[in-house]
């Protein structure tokens, strides 16, 4: 199984759509999958077609009230995606645990008690380095780092990194950066050769080969509550986060 935390507390960079999309696309290859939306602004679950006012257990029940992350599961389009969803309440989830011992380690003691096997956990994680996030760090073996290929794509990463490797050497020693992915490409423009080519450096042989093109059809799917596999299969978007699926399936099958 494996367990990867999506983040970058740049907002806008992707990753809700990577988690919902890439997600989507691996469940479609036959691949078990949890997607856990640890945002508060819920858009991987609004993405997926479930509107809050449905939601009942959530990722804010998981940390505050010790549920089971069982109890919290929603079906999805695919069998083979289950989803936990969000809701607003999660937003001061972090001013409630601050008296609480380990509250950094609450999303990674609850997954242990889940009994039901899956491929790929994906945890979607909001714009910041805050409690939230640090939770899908220490719960994550890998993380995965979508990065919008434009001009100011490059700033934060240092403390993004740091924030990594402060948490690998106190809590979670596992945890690696496995995935960088660009997001949002367009070959017209030199800015996004230019940020691709500095990602790639920074990154070494950690950058995906698959970048994401920037695509109208991922921007207009949330709105309809539907991955891009349901909404625009053939679409570039589609295509792009198929090929991201297919790499990291080879990218298996090799080691
Ligand atoms: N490849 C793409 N082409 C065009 N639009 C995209 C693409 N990827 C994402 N978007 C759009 O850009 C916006 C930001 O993407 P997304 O929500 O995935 O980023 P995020 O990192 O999850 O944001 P946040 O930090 O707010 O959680 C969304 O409106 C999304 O639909
Ligand atoms: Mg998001």
């Amino acid at each position: 199984m494996r367990k990867i935390a999506v983040i970058n507390q740049k907002g806008g960079s992707g990753k809700t759509t990577t988690v919902v999309n890439l997600g989507a696309y691996l469940a479609q290859n036959g691949k078990r999958v949890l997607l856990i939306d640890m945002d508060p602004q819920a858009h991987t679950t609004i993405h997926l077609g479930l509107e809050p006012p449905q939601i009942g257990k959530s990722t804010y029940e998981i940390l505050i009230n010790n549920l089971s992350p069982e109890e919290a599961f929603l079906p999805t389009f695919h069998s083979n995606l289950t989803l936990i969803p969000s809701k607003i309440e999660l937003a001061s989830a972090e001013i409630e645990l601050v008296n609480t011992v380990g509250r950094e380690v609450i999303l990674r003691d609850a997954l242990k008690r889940c009994r039901k096997q899956f491929d790929y956990i994906f945890i979607d994680c909001p714009p910041s380095l805050g409690l939230l996030t640090l939770n899908a760090l220490t719960a994550a073996k890998e993380v995965f780092i979508p990065i919008q290929a434009e001009f100011f794509a490059l700033e934060g990463l240092t403390k993004l990194i740091q924030t990594i490797n402060i948490v690998r050497q106190r809590i979670n020693s596992d945890l690696k950066i496995t995935g960088v992915l660009i997001t949002m490409f367009d070959l017209r423009k030199n800015i996004c050769q230019e940020v691709a080519d500095k990602v790639k450096e920074h990154f070494h042989g950690k950058v995906f080969r698959t970048k994401i093109r920037e695509n109208v059809r991922l921007a207009e799917a949330p709105s309809f509550g539907k991955t891009i596999v349901e909404f625009a299969p053939s679409c570039h978007g589609a295509e792009d986060y198929q090929k991201l699926a297919k790499e990291i399936l080879r990218q298996e099958s090799q080691k």
